[in-house]
């Protein structure tokens, strides 16, 4: 656990203002992209409860964008207060098509787009989208040059390591990095592993510093940041301009919150989990339909019950119903039976399923 005054320390470098492109953000520590975790509902969790810079959703495919009804899509729906700090990222390998979604996403006031060029979960990568995208230098710069031209909000980027079948990953991706940053790239956030990877292994800082030193526009650094002091770890030993928190902020929707404050993430963790958890069940199943927010309610559990040390015996607790006030009923008894459970440190296994 941190000290205060290193918590202080991380609190008052996050609360730097940071800009990116034409804009800027009032906090450096931001909600990575997650499919099917970052839905409207959790990310109104996570703003309940303010501290992130930035919230992304999770990947949009750039072909459904442009004709895309919020009303009847789960991934592509958002609420207007959080349109100002929320970043639409998208996947795709078509530049007139990539740069007709971020119009889209800049016509309806989301902060900017982000290019996923990370992902490598196979049917994406195979289709040279997400991190197949780091295999295809010149695919990859027409990309951003075409949706940098299109529009005039900013534009990220999401990269990771590299290939593991490629003696020159980072070298390449390095240099990529570079060639995205002079096609006017705004910020870069970077996941420093190869692929293909299960999230098993631990990030690799050095990569992210080498990173960081070779881009002038900002860098986001991210992975495994579950503690703050794995937050304030990170910073120190790579200079990143900022961080991007993705399943820990899932389990704990109030850690932006906490972070930003210089408390302590752990104290009080049962009551805010409570909280942020009803608060973000009762709200899917106002948003959705009861089988599409059950759906969705039972991934998150399973980041919800990797606060507990025995995470596996309190998931099945945590998903025992199929009505909301079932759902509701047994979350609240699953939090009551195991605060004593309560870990620290998330139960990784359910991290990485
Ligand atoms: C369920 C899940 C969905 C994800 N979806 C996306 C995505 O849509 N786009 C993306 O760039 N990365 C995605 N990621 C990767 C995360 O953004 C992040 O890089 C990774 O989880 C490591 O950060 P963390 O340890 O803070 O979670 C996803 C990860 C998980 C676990």
């Amino acid at each position: 656990m941190l000290a205060p005054d290193q918590r202080e320390k991380l609190a008052a470098y996050l609360s730097r203002p940071l800009h990116i492109g034409s804009k800027s953000i009032s906090s450096r520590a931001v909600l990575a992209p997650l499919a099917g975790l970052n839905h409207q509902a959790m990310r109104e969790s996570i703003a309940s409860c303010p501290g992130a810079g930035l919230l992304f959703t999770g990947m949009l495919s750039a072909r459904a964008v442009p004709t895309e009804n919020p009303r009847k899509s789960h991934a592509f729906s958002w609420n207007k207060q959080e349109l100002p700090f929320l970043v639409g990222q998208i996947f795709g390998n078509e530049p007139a098509q990539m740069a007709a979604a971020a119009q889209r996403l800049e016509a309806e006031g989301f902060f900017g787009v982000d290019i996923n060029m990370g992902c490598s979960v196979a049917a994406i990568v195979k289709k040279k989208c997400g991190a197949g995208l780091l295999r295809e230098p010149d695919l990859a710069r027409r990309i951003a040059a075409c949706v940098r031209n299109a529009v005039n909000f900013p534009v990220l980027v999401k990269l990771r390591s590299g290939w593991q079948d490629d003696p020159r990953a980072l070298e390449n991706t390095v240099r990529l990095a570079q060639i995205l940053e002079a096609e006017g790239v705004d910020a870069v956030t970077f996941h420093p592993r190869l692929s293909p990877d299960r999230r098993t292994r631990p990030p690799n800082l050095s990569h992210l510093a080498i990173i960081k030193q070779a881009l002038k526009i900002p860098v986001f650094g991210n992975g495994n940041l579950c503690t703050a002091g794995d937050c304030l770890a990170m910073i120190e030993k790579t200079n990143c301009d900022g961080i991007a928190l993705g399943r820990m902020a899932i389990a704990r929707p109030w850690l932006f919150q906490s972070l930003l404050a210089g408390e302590d993430e752990f104290e009080e963790a049962i009551v805010k989990l409570r909280s942020s958890a009803v608060a973000c069940l009762n709200r899917l199943f106002e948003l959705w339909e009861p089988g599409v927010a059950r759906k969705y309610y039972k991934k998150y559990a399973l980041y919800l019950s990797g606060n507990f040390s025995s995470g596996s015996r309190v998931y099945g607790k945590l998903t025992k119903g199929e009505t909301k006030q079932e759902l509701v009923e047994a979350l609240e008894a699953a939090l009551d039976e195991n605060t004593a459970e309560l870990s620290r440190r998330p139960n990784m296994l359910l991290f990485s399923m």
